[in-house]
């Protein structure tokens, strides 16, 4: 019976908080003797439908939760926060702008930063779901100036299980056969999944497939679009396997990556693989006594530096827009 963690969710009452919040709450995101204390952040509009999710996770009679706190004020969401998932954003609606969307994420994305620098615990670890997320935890990170940059994590996860599922399909064997699988840049159709690194047990999955015409045409879109195929066929943008991706990065992060493997995080680039130094970018990254680290020395081919440098310009774009609206 150790103190519990304090789990701050944003966007609890959307629906990748529906279905977050009880996997946290039955211990998924921390191990099964982790007690947690959940920290809902809602919108006031927002909080009555929080406060409804909140009566079903208590009628779940979990035994790891501690409490529940609902609230619509940064202070409070944050105080003493140990994890946050931000999943809140604001989305882009019909004729919106690309500005207009920075711009609106900026006013959520700034004021929470502020709040985690202020008011967390010493050892927070976030993680920006809410898109654009890489932009957003980029956002968040630059008002924070007390909390490390290494704490300000992008979820690039959700593109990794897909890869992972394709590829699984692809060579007729299970997902857990897969190691190495890397996604590279940014959380958007630009993404680059990466095979050419993975193994599928043991052998380079790239000669495995051996289908340079699958990789191009099929592969990389099919990963790269997914989440648009997931609301043309549900008519709701993924839900459940963004939740489950959230929980995995999250839990990879605090209990490590197994030996000989690794995953994908959006981290801030140090200079690694001539990603501009600051930016918040998808790398293959190993992770130990709660602490990613990039992986280091892997060769990139032609093709690969191509689509790599392609994703990470769309970044660079996106953190010049933001700084034009004065948002970092
Ligand atoms: P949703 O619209 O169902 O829920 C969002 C919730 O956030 C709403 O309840 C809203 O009231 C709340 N919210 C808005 N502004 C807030 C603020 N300032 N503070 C606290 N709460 C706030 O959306 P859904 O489906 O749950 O998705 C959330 C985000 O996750 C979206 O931005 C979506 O694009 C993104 N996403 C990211 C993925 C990734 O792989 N990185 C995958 C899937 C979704």
């Amino acid at each position: 019976t150790s103190t519990p963690v304090n789990v701050t969710v944003t966007g609890a009452a959307g629906q990748i908080g529906y279905a977050l919040l009880f996997r946290i709450a039955a211990g998924q995101l921390l191990g099964p003797d982790v007690p947690v204390r959940l920290r809902l952040l809602e919108i006031p509009q927002a909080v009555k439908a929080a406060e409804g999710t909140a009566m079903e996770l208590d009628d779940c009679a979990f035994p790891l939760l501690a409490g529940i706190d609902i609230t619509d004020d940064l202070k409070t969401a944050f105080d003493g926060a140990n994890i946050a998932l931000l999943v809140g954003a604001r989305p882009r609606t019909k004729g919106m702008e690309r500005g207009d969307l920075l711009e609106a994420n900026g006013g959520i994305f700034k004021p929470q930063g502020e709040a985690i620098n202020a008011h967390a615990a010493d050892d927070i670890k976030v993680l920006v779901v809410g898109n654009p997320a890489n932009t957003n935890a980029l956002i968040a990170r630059s008002h924070a100036p007390d909390v490390p940059a290494d704490r300000f994590t992008a979820m690039t996860r959700l593109d990794h299980n897909r890869a992972l599922a394709q590829l699984s399909k692809k060579a007729g064997v299970s997902v857990s056969d897969i190691k190495k699988m890397t996604i590279w840049g940014n959380h958007s159709a630009t993404q680059y999944p990466d095979i050419f690194h993975a193994e599928i047990n043991g052998r380079s999955a790239a000669e495995v497939v051996n289908d340079q015409e699958w990789l191009e045409n099929d592969f990389i879109p099919t990963v790269a679009k997914r989440g648009a195929a997931i609301i043309e066929a549900r008519g709701a943008s993924s839900a459940a396997s963004a939740a489950s991706a959230a929980i995995d990065h999250v839990h990879t992060w605090v209990n490590g990556t197994p030996e000989g493997d690794w995953t994908s995080m959006a981290v801030v680039s140090d200079g690694s693989y001539g990603v501009p130094e600051g930016l918040v970018s998808s790398f293959p990254v190993t992770c130990a006594n709660g602490r990613w680290e990039i992986v280091r020395g892997l060769e990139i081919d032609d093709f690969s530096r191509g689509r790599i440098d392609a994703s990470v310009a769309e970044l660079s774009e996106e953190r010049e827009a933001v700084r034009g609206l004065g948002l970092i």
